[in-house]
């Protein structure tokens, strides 16, 4: 049911904040403001010496963000690939290692086809899954589940934020588990984590803004999506969204890759969308925007309120509340969401079921 939505997409959008905190309420001690996995779901990452992270799409854009994560606060290395390549590369996997599969629907061909490989390989699974029924989750040695209800949109959106609160209390575990986090870090975390909710809902406040810029989106052939650190796997996702949707060709880039090849791309006609929240990584993703500024480039800064201060012209930018570096990617998830649902809403294409797309991906 759609309720007052146009668009099961719209509903989806909105229903972030409560959803994601559904999610975060199964990992987190709240009284104690420590994580603590569900029932059922419990794993010790301590003897761990490499994870290998697994799925497609939007989820793989979800693991991406989480091998920044597994990395910094667990000091656990990540191998990830996209499904549909993992087993050709042949990567050397070591028996009683973690393999975590992500996906929405727990029934896409590919990753599910990883799953068996690394089974059979010796390597114990964990799922984040949507589904708990699905095939993935009961051929998982230990599901991690994600609360994003029910998700009828084919462009995902509420389930991939779920995944990356799911990831992030994963990671933080990790890090505790791994002695690479002491009690006060975690707690830190944790509490970034337990505001996120009320800033997904100020981001959500800033639709009427961002749909302002759907007719200059609308008319482009071409977008770009630049971020740098978790901010590049948002642009990657901020990119994909778009294409499923709109049909606009969108890329999403490293920012500082920008200079090795797609900024031969910029001209006045083309939108670049900069994911730059105030953080370290703020000083030089800007002067990749000053780059794309001086060759006409219209950019749409996403930024907080740091980092507007410190920005050049754009042709818009949008304020994004102040969050701890650790949750932007969740909250910069949303703006990028709305943008590519307000263009495709403004050409009039079938938002909930785009051409050529299914919800589940079940062949190979
Ligand atoms: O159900 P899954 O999470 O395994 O699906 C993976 C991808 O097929 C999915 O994320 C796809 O990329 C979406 N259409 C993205 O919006």
């Amino acid at each position: 049911d759609k309720g007052s939505y146009r668009h099961f997409m719209a509903k989806e959008i909105a229903e972030q904040p409560e959803v994601v905190g559904h999610t975060l309420a199964r990992y987190i001690d709240m009284a104690a403001g420590r994580i603590r996995l569900p029932h059922g779901s419990d794993f010790d990452f301590s003897k761990l010496d490499r994870l290998a992270i697994s799925a497609c799409g939007t989820a793989y854009y979800a693991g991406l963000v989480a091998r920044y994560w597994f990395e910094k606060f667990a000091r656990l290395p990540v191998d990830i690939d996209i499904a549909s390549e993992f087993r050709y590369r042949e990567p050397p996997l070591v028996p009683g290692s973690l393999a975590i599969l992500i996906s929405q629907s727990g029934e896409t061909a590919d990753t599910l086809a990883t799953l068996r490989h690394c089974k059979a390989q010796g390597m114990k699974i964990g799922a984040v899954v949507n589904v708990p029924t699905s095939t993935i989750a009961r051929e998982a040695d230990v599901v991690f589940p994600t609360v994003a209800g029910v998700e009828v949109g084919v462009a995902s959106t509420k389930a991939f934020t779920c995944q990356l609160a799911t990831l992030a209390a994963l990671a933080i575990k990790a890090g505790r588990d791994r002695k690479v986090l002491s009690e006060t870090d975690e707690a830190k975390l944790v509490s970034s984590l337990i505001e996120l909710p009320r800033l997904m809902v100020e981001a959500l406040h800033l639709e009427s803004e961002i749909e302002r810029l759907a007719p200059v989106f609308a008319k482009a052939d071409d977008v770009l999506y630049l971020g740098r650190g978790t901010s590049f796997p948002i642009a990657l996702e901020g990119a994909l969204k778009l294409k499923e949707i709109s049909y606009i060709h969108a890329e999403g880039y490293a920012a500082g890759e920008l200079k090795h090849g797609p900024i031969a791309l910029v001209d006045e006609n083309v939108p670049v969308v900069v994911l730059a929240p105030f953080d370290p990584l703020f000083e030089k993703t800007a002067s990749n925007m000053q780059e794309v500024a001086a060759r006409g480039g219209k950019i749409v800064l996403l930024t907080d309120e740091e980092g507007a201060a410190h920005a050049g012209e754009t042709l818009a930018t949008i304020v994004l509340p102040k969050a701890f570096a650790f949750v932007s990617p969740l909250l910069y998830a949303v703006p990028i969401q709305l943008l590519a649902y307000h263009t495709a809403v403004f050409m009039g294409t079938d938002v909930d079921q785009p051409r050529n797309l299914a919800k589940s991906v079940t062949v190979e």
